[in-house]
């Protein structure tokens, strides 16, 4: 029998799915509770309900320590310190819609046996309102930094671990700490307000570097600059960092869009205008209609045109296409009156439900036979071993458009591709 604090998690999504599978294997016997009856029976016979490198073999390995339930008194028995990981999504104002954080609350308001750790991202002062609301619960924020696709990873081996704890709420907050302890990792020991501001804080500082970074791209696009080099001779200046300066056709995912207009939304709401996330919104949306732009210079129209997109995801490794470039660019080739063939290696199930008026084609080479013009969208690594001058005699013309700068503009010149990519030179067979 492990020594290890026993814990719940309500909420199994991606993050509830990988705290519970993460603490199993550092030997904590683990409840998961979800509301959805299929999700839970499907877990149990050891399916996960998303694709994330390692998740497989974490389930598999944890069979013995990793239960599903949809009855939260089985969450509630024996254990202290539960997970909340339920999601938070943004409102039409910006706003994050808490309604699920307060159903949890909802449920545990009156014990006094019980910590709620928040791992949902929510706003600064949610964790204040609900210690006023609930004040018998014990209430640790310990907000999330996981990337998807490198989840496991990322949780075995923490940056820093924020725990924050109001006076009264250190019992819980130790517990906590040392559940982590075995990951290493800085330990951020804080309140409860600066612990949620963190999180957004940094997602938003990353977004921004993305949109920073993408507007280098385009002005060296005007002066014939090539942007990777400039990311390069930035980044190794150690006080800017060579990591997020990567430019493409902007973030997506289920965190940064977001955690921005969240974050822009809670200073709104205070009375104090966020200047800087406007453009850093703003610059995000350019981005991705910039791919337009570029076909039209060397198709004139996309009217009746075929154009393939080359990945659906938001970025590769996962299978997740919330708010993926893809899902805007596919719409606005559409739009301009052009006919769309996509292909993705794993999401295309979420893209026949989310893309049912494109065509789904089984591999890349597939996707581009026929087609006046390929842009790559998600820089997944099998698009780096195609034999592209056998891809550009199968296209009506070699025209391709690199989202995320992710192919080499000779080996695509010297396959006969006209190449663009973002923030670099145009390559053409000529040039
Ligand atoms: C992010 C945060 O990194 C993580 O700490 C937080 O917990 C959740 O949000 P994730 O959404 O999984 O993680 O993806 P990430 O790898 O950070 O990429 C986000 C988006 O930014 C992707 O669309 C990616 O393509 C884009 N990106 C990233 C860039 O365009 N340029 C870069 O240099 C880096």
């Amino acid at each position: 029998m492990s020594d290890r604090e026993p814990i719940g998690v309500v909420g199994i999504g991606w993050v509830g799915l990988v705290t519970a599978a993460c603490f199993a294997e550092l030997g904590s016997d683990v409840v998961a509770l979800d509301i959805l009856t299929d999700k839970v029976e499907a877990l149990r016979r050891g399916e996960a309900p998303f694709y994330e490198p390692g998740m497989a073999e974490l389930l598999e390995r944890n069979r013995d320590r990793l239960h599903f339930t949809t009855d939260m008194s089985e969450l509630l028995e024996g254990r202290r310190l539960l997970f909340c990981c339920v999601d938070t999504p943004p409102t039409y104002s910006g706003d994050a819609d808490l309604s699920r954080v307060d159903a949890v609350v909802s449920g545990l308001s009156g014990s006094s046996e019980h910590a709620l750790v928040m791992k949902s991202t929510v706003p600064a002062g949610t964790g204040a309102a609900i210690c006023r609301r609930a004040p018998e619960l014990s209430y640790v924020s310990c907000p999330e930094f996981l990337k998807e696709g490198t989840a496991v990873q990322d949780f075995m081996h923490p940056d820093r671990v924020v725990i924050g704890a109001d006076a009264g709420d250190e019992g819980a907050a130790d517990a906590l700490e040392a559940l982590y302890a075995p990951l290493g990792g800085e330990l951020v020991r804080t309140d409860v307000s600066s612990a949620e501001m963190i999180k957004l804080a940094a997602n938003a500082f990353l977004a921004t570097k993305i949109s920073f970074i993408n507007e280098i791209a385009n002005v060296c696009e005007e002066v014939g600059a090539d942007v990777t080099e400039v990311a390069r001779g930035m980044g190794l200046d150690k006080r800017i960092g060579s990591s997020f300066l990567r430019a493409g056709i902007g973030y997506g995912g289920s965190c940064f869009p977001k955690d921005v207009s969240a974050l822009k939304q809670l200073a709104g709401n205070t009375g104090y205008h966020f200047q800087l996330l406007n453009s850093v919104i703003e610059v995000n949306e350019l981005q991705k209609r910039r791919v337009i732009g570029k076909l039209v210079k060397h198709l004139d129209t996309l009217v009746g045109k075929r154009i393939a997109l080359l990945g659906l995801s938001f970025k590769p490794d996962t299978d997740d296409m919330r708010e993926a470039s893809s899902l805007v660019l596919a719409a606005r080739l559409q739009g301009e009156g052009a006919e769309v063939v996509a292909y993705d290696p794993v999401s295309e199930d979420r893209a026949s439900e989310l893309l049912p008026a494109v065509t789904l084609a089984d591999s890349a080479v597939e996707a581009m036979a026929g087609a006046d013009a390929a842009v790559l969208v998600t820089e997944w690594p099998e698009f780096g071993e195609l034999e592209w001058a056998e891809v550009a005699k199968q296209m009506a013309s070699p025209v391709l458009v690199d989202g995320r700068n992710f192919l080499d503009p000779k080996t695509l010149r010297d396959a006969g591709f006209t190449y663009e990519s973002i923030g670099r030179p145009t390559a053409t067979p000529s040039s």
